[in-house]
């Protein structure tokens, strides 16, 4: 029986500059995805988790274990007590320029946040960026809008209930968008090692900078239009479909395929097959907004779109993914500026980036931490040379 260590992966000349697509690089004992079922907290279906309580997900993700009931109840007055976001941070959101897109609010805001949180503890400061997120959110979507004053968190109350209290949302009905954004957020906790902001979050965490630091860079990963802003792009174009009678929207689709646009919200790195979370959000649309136009629309869509995409060869995944309907309910529940929606993404992806980054700082290898990541680029066409004098 050889003892050569299994070859996981063919690293062939072809496979570099492709973004280190199916590159094995680490190990993730926090979540996992599989192309066709999708994602496993801890091995756990997300579709088992989706009405779960958002503390217990933090809970599962952070000590990768289920809670007893003492235990989650512990846990949630553990992280209540971390809530609060010194007063110098707000005070600075408001010298903010409006024009900044508030996910540059959030990476600024997560950067003061760690000037004026951080304690030298991984596992403490993952928890208390955990636990004070929402609040710095809050006051981010309230600041920058106009809507008031910061309104301080109210540690009686629960992680999501606190948040849409401190959102404030004019006209908003607290309740439902509770009952919402808990599936919204247990949803997007995490998605595997290898997303591109966790992966970042990790490399950054890798040269022990702090997690706040860490966790900027992360959310500066998740701004990008091609991973977590899609979800912004997604709303958009559900908003340009012209009805919800099937074959305007697949003249819709064609023709934007015909312009060479995107069709948001369809298609993934890893998925082949419909992302279990897009399928729970149409579930939850389907209960809790079903006569909402634009979630209508994105009901159609979901056929039509991947009946479209699946006739083109070069598509290895037509189907919806976690972003195509996800701002057509965050509207309907009433934040219907889609410029907030990765900040609500990141709201929840922060989760699993803490969690992973404390992982990979104190547990992997026996403790010692994984060594700073400093991977290979082959240098191309320049032979070793002396200058000429
Ligand atoms: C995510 O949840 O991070 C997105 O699906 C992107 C990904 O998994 O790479």
């Amino acid at each position: 029986m050889s003892d050569a260590p299994k070859v996981l992966f063919e690293i062939t000349a072809d496979k570099l500059n492709t973004g280190l697509r199916g590159f094995p690089v680490g190990t993730c004992r926090t979540s996992a995805v599989d192309p066709e079922l999708g994602v496993t907290y801890v091995g756990y279906p997300i579709e088992d988790l989706a009405h779960r309580e958002p503390e217990e997900m933090v809970y599962l993700l952070v000590h990768r274990a289920l809670p007893t009931p003492e235990e989650l109840s512990a846990f949630k007055a553990n992280l209540a007590a971390r809530r609060g976001v010194d007063p110098k941070v707000m005070a600075f959101l408001k010298g903010m320029p409006k024009e900044g897109h508030p996910m540059e609010w959030l990476i600024a805001g997560l950067v003061l946040l760690g000037m004026t949180s951080k304690t030298g503890s991984w596992s403490e400061d993952a928890l208390n960026l955990i636990a004070r997120s929402p609040e710095l959110i809050a006051g981010i979507f309230r600041v920058r809008e106009g809507w008031g004053e910061p309104i301080p968190s109210d540690p009686s109350l629960s992680l999501i209930d606190d948040f849409v209290h401190m959102l404030g949302v004019p006209g908003g009905d607290p309740a439902r968008l509770s009952k919402m954004l808990s599936v919204f957020y247990v949803l997007h906790l995490d998605h595997g090692g290898g997303n591109l902001s966790t992966f970042v979050g990790k490399a950054v965490a890798s040269s022990h900078a702090d997690v706040y630091a860490s966790m900027a860079a992360a959310m500066a990963g998740l701004y990008g239009p091609l991973h977590g802003r899609a979800n912004q792009d997604c709303l958009a174009l559900v908003q340009r479909v012209p009805s919800d009678d099937p074959a305007e929207v697949e003249a819709f689709v064609r023709a934007e395929l015909a312009r060479g646009e995107k069709i948001y919200g369809f298609g993934h790195a890893v998925l082949r097959a419909e992302d279990p979370r897009a399928r729970i959000q149409y579930a939850l649309g389907a209960e809790l907004c079903p006569d909402d136009p634009l979630f209508k629309v994105a009901v159609v869509l979901r056929k039509v779109a991947v009946g479209v995409l699946s006739s083109i060869d070069k598509v290895s995944n037509p189907y919806p993914n976690v972003d195509a309907v996800s701002g057509t309910l965050l509207n309907a529940h009433g934040l219907t500026d889609p410029e907030y929606y990765t900040v609500l993404f990141g709201l929840a992806r922060i989760v699993g980036i803490a969690a992973q980054i404390v992982e990979e700082r104190v547990a992997f290898r026996g403790g010692k931490g994984v060594p700073i990541y400093r991977p290979k680029f082959v240098a191309e066409s320049q032979p070793p040379r002396r200058l000429q004098s």
